[in-house]
């Protein structure tokens, strides 16, 4: 009996100290995940604002200016947002498609993100002036910086 009760007591310590010594692992993984989860909930309205708007110029869905104008303003609004808090230092994960590259020149990551911001709030601006080819073109502008940064930066 002794030996069995010595035996219950080493695989509950073993697994104590397993507890101990690996509970931070899952810790920091989940803050990985917590910040995937937050960029590209970010992403996901950037492309919703987009993709409606795009439809409209396409003729997909009728063109209206004035929901026109609220999607540019939701894009300009969320290109306010400090995006670069959701990637932390290396924070790579199989849920995510951004690229180790990031961390290793982030000055021009975060760079790409401001051309985009000045792109999507320059499209409210026009967006709100009304004027059908305006809006087009800033559009196709705004457009072009989500793929100068998905290109380089993006799986
Ligand atoms: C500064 C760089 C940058 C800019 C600007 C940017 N993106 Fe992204 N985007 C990324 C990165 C990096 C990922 C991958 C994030 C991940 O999976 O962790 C991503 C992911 C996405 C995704 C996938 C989200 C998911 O659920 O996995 C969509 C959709 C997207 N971006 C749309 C856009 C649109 C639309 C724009 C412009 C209006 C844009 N992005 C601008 C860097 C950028």
């Amino acid at each position: 009996m002794k030996s069995r009760h010595s035996l219950i007591a080493r695989t509950l310590g073993l697994s104590a100290t397993f507890l101990l010594l690996h509970s931070s692992v899952p810790a920091v993984a989940g803050e990985i995940e917590k910040a995937v989860e937050y960029r590209q909930g970010v992403m996901n309205v950037f492309s919703w604002n987009m993709k409606a708007m795009g439809d409209m110029m396409k003729g997909k869905t009728e063109f209206d200016k004035g929901r026109f104008a609220d999607h540019a303003q939701e894009l300009s609004n969320a290109s306010k947002f400090k995006l670069m808090n959701g990637f932390p230092e290396d924070s790579e994960s199989d849920e995510s498609d951004a690229l180790a590259e990031i961390w290793m020149d982030f000055e021009d990551f975060e760079s790409k993100y401001q051309d985009f911001g000045s792109a999507a709030q320059a499209l409210e601006k026009v967006a709100q002036g009304g004027d059908k080819g305006s809006m087009g073109a800033a559009l196709k502008k705004t457009g072009k910086s989500c793929k100068a940064c998905h290109k380089k930066y993006k799986n």
